[in-house]
């Protein structure tokens, strides 16, 4: 009987302790897996959504700049603008598609072809490895794209990934993850 006794008990340790490292494991599991979310938690839509509001209210997406061809992977005709918001730069870009679309096309009616805003803003203490840049992808209304996996591109967008945002901007020559030099382009608010 004695005997038995303790190989129940012995049998319970062991069930106790299965079931508590793997408690341990999935919440290990769960810490790893929120560290690997660079972008689109819920702080960088609500961060996001302030931004739009600013440049909203400053006019950051109303106020026009020069209009320009590019290449991939952004618009067909953009322009961008740069300016500041709570003291810190930030370069909005306006990206335009269609059909037969040219500059003079896109003076005449921005709406019918803008499809996408995409901004660098730059936020202390951010992420420092890139520049302490903010990247957001808007749609023309202020809602934030999401990628295929339903995830919100904004935040460090896909940070750690061989191409998006991040990956892309680091090969920009400036060495602050800006591609566009000619200062000609670009609209300076102040
Ligand atoms: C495959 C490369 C590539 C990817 C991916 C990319 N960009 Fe760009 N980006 C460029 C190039 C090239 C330019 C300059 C020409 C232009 O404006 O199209 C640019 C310009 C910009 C500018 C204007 C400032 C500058 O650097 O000239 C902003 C803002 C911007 N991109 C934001 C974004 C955001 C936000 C994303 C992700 C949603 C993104 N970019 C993804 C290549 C890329």
């Amino acid at each position: 009987m004695m005997k038995n006794l303790g190989k129940f008990a012995l049998l319970i340790a062991l069930v106790a302790f299965i079931a508590l490292s793997s408690a341990w494991a999935s919440e290990a599991k769960g810490k790893a897996s929120m560290m690997k979310k660079p972008f689109g938690t819920a702080a960088d839509v609500a961060y996001a959504n302030n931004l739009w509001n600013k440049m909203e209210q400053l006019g950051y997406n109303s106020t026009p700049s020069v209009l320009f061809t590019g290449p991939p992977p952004h618009g067909q005709v953009i322009e961008v603008l740069e300016g500041k918001i709570n003291g810190k730069r930030i370069i909005v870009k306006r990206n335009y598609y269609g059909k037969g679309i040219t500059p003079n096309a896109v003076k005449a009616n921005r709406s019918k072809y803008l499809k996408a805003i995409t901004i660098m803003a730059k936020r202390s203490g951010y992420d420092p490895e890139d520049k302490n840049w903010f990247w957001v992808k808007y749609k023309p209304n202020g809602t934030i794209f999401k990628n295929k996996k339903g995830m919100p591109l904004a935040g460090r967008v896909a940070k750690g990934m061989k191409t998006g945002c991040i990956a892309c901007h680091s090969l920009a020559p400036s060495g602050d993850m800006i591609y566009i030099h000619d200062k000609k382009l670009i609209k300076f608010i102040d």
